[in-house]
């Protein structure tokens, strides 16, 4: 490992969560739902919802205005503004400029020029991206001892009555990216990535919401962390950040995950499918298999790319079984709760945030364990970020001795702020667009509001405007 390499990594984060929501017991009863099935089968309580003058621009703006204000940045602190996200406003003009725009109105006309951006894409993996093609922009010292701001922001919306419906949500998270970092510094040399054409989940161009083939999304979601995983493995064992002793799994030397979460029911089962092929292996497996009281079922074909893996109809059936009761015994649950449940708390509130979901996960991760009481200096956070399309990208980072000054603020109720729940008939209305944009639900208070969409003339199509409501 160099030694002159500077330590890079997440030095303070912030959130903006829409204050509208739909609640699950309603969402069920509409639909003809099983509450059941949304509150475990799938994990949500409350799904957030955007109201008619917000969008994934202002509520990039808001987080980033959040972050800086905490953080006491200043523009003239920043080099670089990244805007991760798959809820695009135009084809060309980036997201990060309209955030810009915003930005300014608070910080003076120009105070951004110097800096310099663009909007990134890969469904929800873009995210993880920005924030390693940022820290290796700061690594390499071109950053002119300046900071950079990666802001993930989306607002997942499905067809009504579809699948996917349950799994909506919105919101941002802005992460400040500077060397000595007082949060966590990324492992360096070991953040992996896999990439693969695939149609699990996309959406064309003007279509607003995605065409989506669940199952299969779900399944190589699984996969494609899995393959990041192990090159992420190869390159920790490469490097010396871990050594493995007799019966060791890599998942051993990471104190927490952090996963992608289009729901919180996916976090659970990434990392079920991550221990049984981290421990399929080692000695512990034997005790792992007599507590479920059957082998692990091998299929046909023994490369598993995901063609086969769906082809063999009865290996599927019996995966199914004993993935099932993996997740039950006590190895799974005892690894659930020490290094998986907090992470997951803020996505039953808020549902689904696309790039932002991981980040999310990783912001209620902190909040949770703080208010357990543990330790989490020295940590290590282990990410598998994935987007359709598809990739994964797997990384991981350890906590730093000041992480308290961070930490103990977080307060994800304080944060989102009083909520207003949407009857289901007003939520329809919101999503089939029947509400304009200036007739808003709430009355925005100290936050980026869109003010104008589009102009008289032809030549201001596709113009927004925004104001900063104090
Ligand atoms: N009580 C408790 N749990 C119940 C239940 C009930 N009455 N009825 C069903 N469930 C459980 C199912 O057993 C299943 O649990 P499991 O995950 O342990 O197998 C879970 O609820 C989901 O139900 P299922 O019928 O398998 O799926 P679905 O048809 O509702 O679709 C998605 C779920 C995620 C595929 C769908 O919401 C979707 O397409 N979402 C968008 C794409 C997406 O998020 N992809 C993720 C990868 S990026």
């Amino acid at each position: 490992m160099n030694v002159d390499m500077p330590v890079v990594g997440i030095d303070d984060l912030a959130i903006y969560v829409p204050k509208l929501y739909i609640d699950y017991k309603d969402f069920a009863q509409a639909r003809g739902i099983d509450p059941q099935k949304l509150e475990y089968g799938i994990g949500i309580r409350k799904m957030a919802i955007a109201d008619t003058n917000q969008d994934p621009a202002c509520m990039a703006a808001n987080a980033c205005l959040k972050l800086m204000q905490k953080a006491h940045i200043h523009p003239q602190d920043v080099g670089r503004l990244y805007v991760a996200t798959e809820s695009a406003l135009d084809e060309s003009k980036a997201l990060n400029s309209f955030v810009i725009g915003m930005l300014e109105q608070v910080y003076g006309e120009g105070s951004f020029e110097h800096a310099g951006g663009i909007e990134c894409k890969f469904a929800c993996v873009s995210g993880s991206y920005a924030l390693h093609d940022n820290a290796n922009w700061i690594r390499a010292e071109e950053n002119s001892g300046k900071a950079a701001i990666v802001i993930v922001s989306d607002i997942a919306k499905y067809d009504l009555g579809s699948a996917g419906e349950y799994t909506q949500g919105a919101g941002a998270v802005a992460l400040l990216i500077k060397e000595e970092p007082r949060l966590m510094a990324f492992d360096p040399k070991v953040a992996s990535t896999v990439i693969k054409n695939e149609y699990d989940f996309y959406r064309p161009f003007g279509k607003e919401t995605p065409l989506v083939n669940g199952g299969y999304s779900n399944l190589l979601y699984l996969i494609q962390v899995r393959k990041a995983f192990d090159a992420y493995k190869e390159k920790a064992l490469k490097t010396g950040l871990v050594k493995l002793n007799e019966g060791e799994a890599i998942t051993d030397h990471i104190d927490f995950f952090s996963v992608h979460l289009p729901y919180r029911r996916m976090g659970e089962k990434a990392l079920a499918y991550l221990l049984r092929h981290e421990w399929r292996h080692l000695p512990r497996w034997k005790h792992v298999t007599k507590e479920i009281g059957m082998n692990e079922p091998q299929p046909k074909d023994p490369r598993g790319t995901i063609e086969s893996i769906l082809a063999d109809t009865d290996f599927m059936k019996a995966d199914e079984q004993f993935r099932r009761a993996f997740m039950q015994t006590s190895f799974y649950n005892e690894t659930y709760e020490k290094k998986m449940a907090s992470s997951l708390e803020a996505s039953a509130q808020i549902g689904n945030l696309y790039t932002a979901s991981m980040y999310m996960g990783l912001r209620s991760l902190l909040e949770f364990e703080f208010k357990k009481g543990t330790d989490l200096e020295g940590k290590r956070i282990g990410f598998g970020s994935y987007g359709s399309g598809s990739s994964a990208m797997v990384f991981s980072g350890i906590m730093q001795p000041t992480y308290k000054e961070i930490v103990k603020g977080l307060d994800l109720e304080n944060d989102i702020g009083d909520r207003v729940k949407l009857s289901i008939d007003e939520y329809e209305r919101l999503h089939r667009k029947e509400i304009d944009f200036n007739s808003a639900v709430t009355k925005a208070h100290k936050e980026f509001v869109l003010v104008k969409l589009g102009g008289s003339t032809a030549d201001k199509a596709g113009f927004r405007e925004y104001d900063y409501v104090s």
